[in-house]
């Protein structure tokens, strides 16, 4: 027969519970914030991009960072990397106070250099990131190869990795440049328009790769895109970029009709269409990729 718990049998289970309990929420705690940004003014040739913005992205979340041309996703990137000294304001990362190199930041810039026509390998284009010189062809050690390895086996392109840069489509390259990315096991990565030139079958195995990685490793990720259909279903919040303002949350908190007037000062709608949100200014949707693809070539 099945014996009842004695009183002094639970006592013991609740407590450990309790201890349990503690322990899990001391750890997340201890993980602390990926992103800490108070009143953030940033100014580039004189004129504040971002003005006064303040938000706290905590360590495994992914974040979308959305807005239309101009509205300061790349800059609030350079200023992260602390590629970018703050007009005023402060910015932390991983709970310290942002500094330029920080292995625990990776980073996929939006315009990448020119490599189509290189008969370097995938293997070799990744590896030249390891020792920080990104054409070089270093010799690298044992460590660093198996480092290597285990970047490209994350985003599954082993095999892409032996042939040559110029015979892979751009969503091939797309991977290779995620693989240098994720190189230093960073806890934070800053993915500058990872979607940008990629048909929609490919915008979205991007997405679900960059989001299975992310929880995978436990990571935060800022993720900035043009349009926020393919992220959707995948972010945890958006960070809404606009008028020199910011909105962070939930997609349904901050993609609405009132919430983007405030932000941009003029009249925004927002339209739901069979599962598609359109951001529309003036009767014209304002998040189309406006970018024209012959001016800047991607690796
Ligand atoms: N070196 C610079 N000097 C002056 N202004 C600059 C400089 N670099 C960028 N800007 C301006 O800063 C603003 C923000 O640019 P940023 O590249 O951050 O926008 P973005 O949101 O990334 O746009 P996109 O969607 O086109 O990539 C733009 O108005 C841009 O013209
Ligand atoms: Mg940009």
């Amino acid at each position: 027969m099945h014996k009842s718990p004695r009183p002094a049998d639970s006592t013991q289970a609740m407590r450990c519970y309790i201890i349990l309990i503690t322990m899990i929420r001391d750890r997340a705690g201890a993980q602390g914030n990926a992103v800490e940004v108070g009143d953030l003014t940033l100014a580039l040739g004189g004129r504040a991009v971002l003005a006064g913005v303040s938000f706290t992205i905590a360590a495994n979340e992914f974040v979308g960072v959305l807005g239309p041309n101009g509205a300061g996703k790349t800059t609030l990137m350079r200023a992260l990397l602390g590629l970018l000294r703050p007009a005023r304001g402060s910015i932390a990362i991983l709970g310290a106070p942002v500094a330029f190199g920080n292995p625990a930041v990776g980073y996929m810039p939006q315009f990448r250099t020119a490599a189509s026509g290189m008969r370097l390998r995938g293997w070799d284009f990744v590896a030249g990131a390891v020792a920080g010189h990104r054409w070089g062809l270093p010799l690298l050690g044992h460590a660093d190869r198996a480092e290597v390895a285990r970047v490209l086996a994350l985003v599954d392109a082993t095999a892409l990795a032996r042939r040559p840069l110029r015979d892979l489509s751009g969503g091939e390259r797309q991977r290779l440049l995620l693989a240098q990315a994720l190189l230093g096991r960073p806890k934070l990565l800053l993915l500058d328009e990872p979607l940008m030139s990629l048909d929609p079958h490919h915008q979205h195995a991007v997405v679900a790769l960059v989001r299975d990685l992310q929880r995978e490793l436990g990571i935060a990720v800022l993720f900035s895109a043009h349009e926020l259909n393919p992220l959707l279903g995948a972010l945890d919040r958006v960070l809404y970029l606009g008028g020199g303002h910011a909105a962070l949350g939930a997609v349904d908190e901050v993609i609405t009709g009132p919430v983007l007037s405030r932000l941009y000062g003029s009249e925004i709608d927002v339209i739901r269409l069979a599962g598609r949100i359109f951001v529309m200014s003036r009767g014209q949707a304002m998040e189309r990729d406006h970018h024209g693809h012959a001016d800047h070539e991607h690796v």
